[in-house]
């Protein structure tokens, strides 16, 4: 994740940053967890398929139909979580699907919490209700993201594919303000809302959210379907980036963080337009992306699990050829932690990998070449250039 408003104005983050890089994750405040020991990776469990909306670009081409009996059972979960406890890793997401639609998802989270890991909720607002807000605190997560992929009703509505979701989300982000508990919007970015990004920020910041999270769209699940319908051209993209970047320099950084994530070629335009513009924060944005390694994390700081129990190098990366393991048969230490795994040790050296305009890009050290699913799914190759990133059209 490319983090716009520490980058810009984190000249004293530098000093910090050092302070945690050797630090194991789970001893460094959530702030500093870009900069603290690798390896330990933060997992977004999908825990079930189950979901109330059924949005046009669900990577996990979820909805109102179960995945049943292939779904981890309670004691499954409870022994994944077991491991992940004794990873001590640095976040554990529970995501979906709907978290929320799964019957035992607060004996989980007690669990979870139980065990001593640092929790956070992904969530599309439906049933984020004052009482559950208030059950969230009392299980200690952290964070809630709430999805809100317009500044309309009908924006919102139209990609999330029911009436009426869009007055949810936004209930569900007060509710969370209201009740003190951390939480930001979390926008998909794709052609039916873009020109809606500039009012999101609005609204974002009229709600009195923590965290503005950009996501660029990934041809993944349902999202690939309509993805040559719904991708961004390159201009669209510098459009949004300027936007951002210009929000993001405005902003008082307490009041509001603005970030991207899966575009890690985000730090090069970064850097870009701050070296024509602010050398000295240029020189310390450049620090700090070279300390946090915040290129792509995929197989190394992030790790996904589906609701099955397959394991992957990241959420957006759940294809068959893939497929790193599966917690029911083997612990998800061992998998992470296999020397054999081709997949896992080709993630773990991406530049060295790297084809095309990724491979002799000046910024691909820093980047590691964008998203290889979105490469992998327009070219038939894992590592072919991230057809998204500006730097690919330039001259
Ligand atoms: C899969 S959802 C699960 C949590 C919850 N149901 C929600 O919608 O927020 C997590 C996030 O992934 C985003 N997402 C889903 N499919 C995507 C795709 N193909 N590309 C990029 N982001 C995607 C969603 O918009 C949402 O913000
Ligand atoms: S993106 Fe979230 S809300 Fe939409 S279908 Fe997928 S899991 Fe459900
Ligand atoms: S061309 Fe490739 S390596 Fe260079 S910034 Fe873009 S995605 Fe990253």
């Amino acid at each position: 994740m490319i983090r716009f408003t520490e980058l810009i104005h984190g000249k004293g983050t530098v000093s910090e940053a050092i302070k945690h890089k050797d630090r194991p994750p789970c001893d460094v405040p959530s702030r500093y967890l870009a900069f603290a020991e690798t390896r330990r990776p933060l997992v977004f469990w999908n825990i079930t398929g189950l979901c109330n909306l059924q949005c046009s670009h669900c990577y996990l081409d979820a909805g109102p139909l179960s995945h049943g009996s292939s779904e981890l059972s309670f004691g499954e979960a409870k022994s994944f979580i077991d491991d992940l406890a004794e990873m001590k890793i640095p976040l554990l997401m529970f995501t979906g699907g709907e978290p929320l639609m799964r019957p035992d998802f607060w004996k989980l989270a007690n669990y979870a919490k139980l065990k001593g890991l640092k929790t956070a909720l992904s969530s599309n607002g439906v049933l984020l209700t004052r009482d559950v807000v208030k059950k969230i605190r009392r299980v200690g997560l952290e964070y809630v993201g709430v999805s809100l992929d317009g500044a309309s009703e009908e924006t919102h509505n139209l990609m999330r594919n029911q009436p009426g979701s869009f007055n949810k989300s936004l209930q569900a982000l007060r509710n969370c303000v209201d009740a003190g508990v951390k939480c930001g919007v979390r926008v998909t970015v794709a052609k039916e809302n873009l020109h809606e990004l500039p009012k999101i920020i609005d609204l974002s910041l009229s709600l009195g959210v923590a965290r503005l999270c950009v996501y660029w769209l990934v041809p993944s699940g349902r999202g690939r379907t309509l993805y040559s319908k719904k991708r961004l051209d390159p201009q669209e993209v510098l459009d949004i980036l300027n936007v951002l970047y210009r929000r993001a320099k405005e902003l008082d950084s307490d009041r509001m963080e603005i970030l991207t994530v899966d575009a890690p070629q985000d730090g090069a335009y970064l850097l870009n337009r701050l070296k024509e513009e602010d050398f000295e924060t240029y020189e310390s944005a450049l620090r700090l992306l070279e300390l946090t390694g915040d290129s792509c994390s995929a197989g190394e700081r992030v790790a996904n699990v589906d609701p099955a129990g397959n394991v992957y190098p990241c959420q957006f990366a759940q294809l068959g050829e893939l497929k790193l393991g599966n917690v029911k048969t083997e612990s998800f230490k061992e998998i992470w932690n296999s020397k054999d795994s081709p997949i896992l040790n080709a993630f773990r050296e991406k530049t060295k990998n790297l084809k095309g305009r990724c491979r002799v890009c000046s910024y691909n050290r820093l980047c590691n070449g964008g998203c290889r699913i979105r490469a992998y799914v327009e070219s038939g190759d894992l590592w072919a250039e991230d057809p998204l990133c500006p730097y690919v059209n330039s001259a």
